[in-house]
């Protein structure tokens, strides 16, 4: 169902966010984390809400990330993404959509990216197609929020700390305010 709120998007956070992610976090405590991650490190409030809610498409299919074990890419990302268009400013909605494509860039453009990700993140690389190639890094460069993408992608390489503090989903509920469309 496309969340029509965001107390919407927050109750599918309250119901499905205990989840495993997969790498001893559930869903919950994976977006809260990726989204602390941002603040600490000073990103601008619109950065902090596309790492909160990147990984919305997970808590929609409800199948974690351990899918991959099952030699599963579900494309999480665009589910999360045409359930959130409209209701959340594009940029943030973007991030989360490319954020799986980020990765596959990273691989691109960095030396030793790869060698730091999780296993987790390394086995569903393969099924999500692997480092890009030159051509697919430049098509992925023309995207228009490309950049936040690939800064959303850090934080969510991060967020996977068992037992981390972080404050509670209704505290990041004002910022998340601030990046509605009101279209609605
Ligand atoms: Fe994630």
């Amino acid at each position: 169902m496309h969340p029509k709120t965001l107390e919407d998007v927050l109750n599918t956070y309250r119901e499905h966010g205990h989840l495993l992610y997969g790498e001893s976090v559930t869903e919950l405590q994976h977006a809260l984390q990726c989204a602390t991650f941002a603040q600490q490190a000073g990103e601008p409030p619109v950065v902090v809400a596309a790492a909160l809610l990147h990984d919305y498409g997970h808590l929609c299919h409800q199948l974690g990330e351990d899918i991959a074990d099952q030699g599963v890419d579900a494309r999480h990302e665009h589910i999360g993404a045409n359930r959130l268009r409209g209701l959340f400013q594009d940029e943030i909605v973007d991030a989360g959509r490319l954020h799986v494509a980020a990765k596959r860039y990273l691989c691109w453009k960095e030396p030793g990216y790869f060698d730091q990700l999780s296993d987790a993140s390394r086995q569903s690389l393969h099924l999500q197609g692997g480092p890009m190639t030159n051509a697919e890094a430049r098509e992925f460069e023309r995207e228009p929020h490309f950049e936040m993408a690939v800064r959303v992608r850090r934080y969510d390489d991060m967020g996977k700390v068992p037992e981390m503090k972080t404050p509670d989903l209704d505290s990041f509920r004002p910022l998340l305010e601030g990046f509605l469309t009101r279209r609605r």
